[in-house]
């Protein structure tokens, strides 16, 4: 039987719109439920809304809705969203869905019958914005969220009770034997923490409002509905026929579940506990992501500060930016939005390091060998280029697994340099001119098995792009090919490769309209106006460390060198430097120094020259800045 994969998003609420929050969780969910998928597990990937509750209920009033009403239209923009976005959903539930009540009253039966639910009273503080009961000591200056920073009510009712206390020690039994059920591991330990101060049992039925599910039948109390939480919560396996056809509970476990850290302790506590009640087995993982914020404070529905998802997509490029969000934050911590930030990624990280790969794929096949490329001396001549990826690609799938997506990325980026590094290592075409042909084509061919091999791993993230290079070499992505390629490390049959527009086409400036700068912003920015610029205006600059691999006076002048640098690119560059008074040529051969890579190109004395090199000067001369430990030509400074 093929292993199953089943990985979730939380529903999300329909009191607005979607904005970059929930795009990101609901990229990396994709991402993971693809990957599976490529691995030939039969996979399953829920994502949907949550639409009952205090919040919602109050949402749809201010507008003069029905709550059923203003829900269906929501839940209709993050479906639609998710269509455009083309993500990979194999079911969107609804908490509004007749299944998932059903699901909903046959799982409160049977925690009610093991006898871990009670009736009594209760009271204590509510905040409807995060849907979250808060003791006395939990608040902040006696009314306000802790969570949120909202007021919260005061709520006195008779209220059903979980028995979460109960729960406690089979938790951190659980956090202890199993080392991944959380992601990442900092997270798990404030999960650990939390529980270790106690748990008391928690209010899941509500009075006091009637936009949720029913109390089942049998316990007939019609006065109560149930707490949101436990209603959403039970999702995951309503989703999966659990009370009704239990036709795909085959599934549970689920693989991933993936949750923003706002929601962790709900993920990582009450879940877990409800599972247990209910003799089901808990998820592998539940991972947590950091918050997307605007100025550093969190982007959410509630505040309007939020990023819209399609806008950037359609600006940028739906693939890239999927590229973007995975690549530039570490998973589990915070990232703040910027276009700049995307830009840098696509111009480097694509263009120049995938996108310009395959260029020179075309470019030295075309010229070597007419377009065809053949594996067959790969293994002779490039044992250890392969090697080495295969290395960094078994790092990469480990990382993934973990729902790094940034080391996961990187990894794949560490096997791309490696094909960009061997071009100029191995100079190709000074191999051709010399007649060692077998010798350059077998390093084109390395190159092109690299990228086929990144571009099957990338899939996940970036499913079309891949597709093109996949089809510029000459082979298809799916199952065969992760088996045939990354598992058994096979290479690409012999093929004539084709000619592909550019993938990854440079991006100027900016491409939207600049959001408004909060106030908070405005007056940081006055403050520092004159002596600092941001990191985004440093990062304009690209420093990059190269080696000098020749060196000659400038004639007729008392100062100028002239330098060729290699910074790891296809040529060397051509640099004049003022520094003839304080070094002699010779000794710069086969030194490494700093080179401002990305200044206009200048003539000086009638020479290109295309960068500047970095040198502070004192009194007592000038000296170059160079790397403290050999560093590979093109890493960047910074
Ligand atoms: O909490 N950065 O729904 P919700 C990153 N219905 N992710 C963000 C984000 C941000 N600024 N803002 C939101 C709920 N998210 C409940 C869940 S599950 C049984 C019930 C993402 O609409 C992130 O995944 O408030 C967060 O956990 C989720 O949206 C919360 O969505
Ligand atoms: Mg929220």
């Amino acid at each position: 039987m093929r292993e199953k994969a089943y990985v979730t998003t939380p529903i999300y609420y329909v009191n607005d719109v979607p904005h970059i929050g929930h795009a990101y969780t609901t990229i990396i969910a994709d991402t993971m439920a693809r990957y599976y998928r490529l691995k030939g597990y039969e996979t399953f990937f829920l994502t949907g809304t949550d639409e009952h509750g205090q919040k919602i209920e109050e949402a749809a009033k201010i507008r003069n809705r029905t709550p059923q009403d203003y829900a269906d239209e929501i839940s209709g923009k993050f479906r639609s969203l998710w269509d455009e976005f083309e993500i990979s959903y194999d079911k969107f539930i609804r908490t509004t869905d007749e299944e998932h009540k059903i699901g909903v009253q046959k799982a409160f039966k049977t925690m009610y019958d093991n006898g871990d639910i009670y009736k009594g009273h209760y009271e204590g503080h509510y905040c409807v914005s995060c849907e979250t009961f808060f003791t006395d000591t939990q608040l902040i200056d006696e009314n306000l969220c802790p969570d949120c920073g909202k007021e919260t009510r005061i709520v006195k009712e008779e209220s059903y009770f979980f028995r979460l206390s109960n729960y406690q020690e089979k938790l951190l039994q659980w956090y202890e034997d199993d080392e991944k059920c959380v992601l990442p591991k900092g997270k798990k330990s404030e999960v650990i923490s939390f529980v270790k101060q106690g748990l008391r049992d928690l209010s899941i039925t509500r009075t006091s409002f009637d936009w949720g599910v029913k109390l089942p039948p049998e316990i007939n109390d019609p006065k109560h509905v149930m707490y949101v939480w436990l209603d959403a919560l039970l999702n995951y396996i309503t989703a999966l026929g659990y009370g009704t056809d239990q036709k795909n509970m085959t599934y549970w476990p689920a693989t991933v579940q993936l949750v923003g850290k706002d929601i962790l302790r709900f993920h990582a506590i009450y879940w877990p506990a409800f599972l247990l009640s209910l003799g089901l087995p808990l998820p592998k993982h539940i991972a947590a992501h950091g918050w997307w914020t605007r100025n550093g404070e969190k982007m959410s529905k509630s505040k309007g500060n939020v990023v819209n998802p399609k806008e950037v997509a359609d600006a940028y490029g739906l693939e890239n930016f999927r590229y973007f969000m995975l690549r530039e934050v570490p998973f589990g911590q915070d990232g703040d939005f910027s276009q700049k930030a995307l830009i840098d990624r696509i111009n480097s990280d694509l263009s120049n390091e995938l996108g310009n790969l395959l260029n020179r794929i075309i470019g030295m096949s075309g010229k070597y060998s007419a377009f065809g490329i053949s594996s067959k001396n790969v293994w002779h001549y490039h044992e250890k280029e392969i090697t080495n990826v295969m290395e960094h690609l078994r790092q990469a799938e480990n990382n993934l697994n973990d729902l790094q997506t940034n080391r996961f990325l990187e990894e794949l980026w560490k096997a791309l340099t490696i094909a960009n590094q061997s071009i100029t290592i191995y100079e190709p075409w000074v191999k051709m001119k010399n007649g060692e042909n077998d010798f350059a084509l077998a390093t084109v061919a390395m190159v092109a098995n690299i990228l086929a091999k990144v571009a099957i791993l990338l899939h996940p993230v970036m499913p079309k792009t891949t597709h093109k290079i996949a089809e510029a070499l000459h082979f298809s992505i799916n199952h065969d090919a992760y088996v045939t390629f990354i598992e058994n490390n096979g290479l690409l049959e012999d093929f004539t490769i084709q000619k592909v527009p550019p993938l990854f086409p440079k991006v100027e400036a900016e491409l939207l309209k600049a959001p408004e700068p909060t106030p908070a912003k405005e007056a940081k920015k006055e403050e520092v106006k004159d002596t600092a610029i941001s990191i985004d205006q440093f990062f304009e600059t690209k420093l990059k460390v190269g080696t000098i691999i020749e060196a000659v006076a400038v004639p007729k002048s008392k100062k100028l060198l002239q330098l060729q640098v290699d910074l790891g690119e296809e040529k060397p560059r051509q640099i004049i430097a003022g520094i003839k008074e304080y070094y002699k040529p010779e000794d710069l051969i086969n030194t490494q120094i700093t080179v401002v890579a990305n200044l206009k190109p200048a003539k000086i004395l009638g020479l290109l020259s295309e960068g500047m090199l970095l040198a502070a000067k004192d009194a007592n001369g000038l000296t170059l800045i160079r790397p403290e430990t050999p560093k590979d030509n093109g890493s960047s400074v910074g």
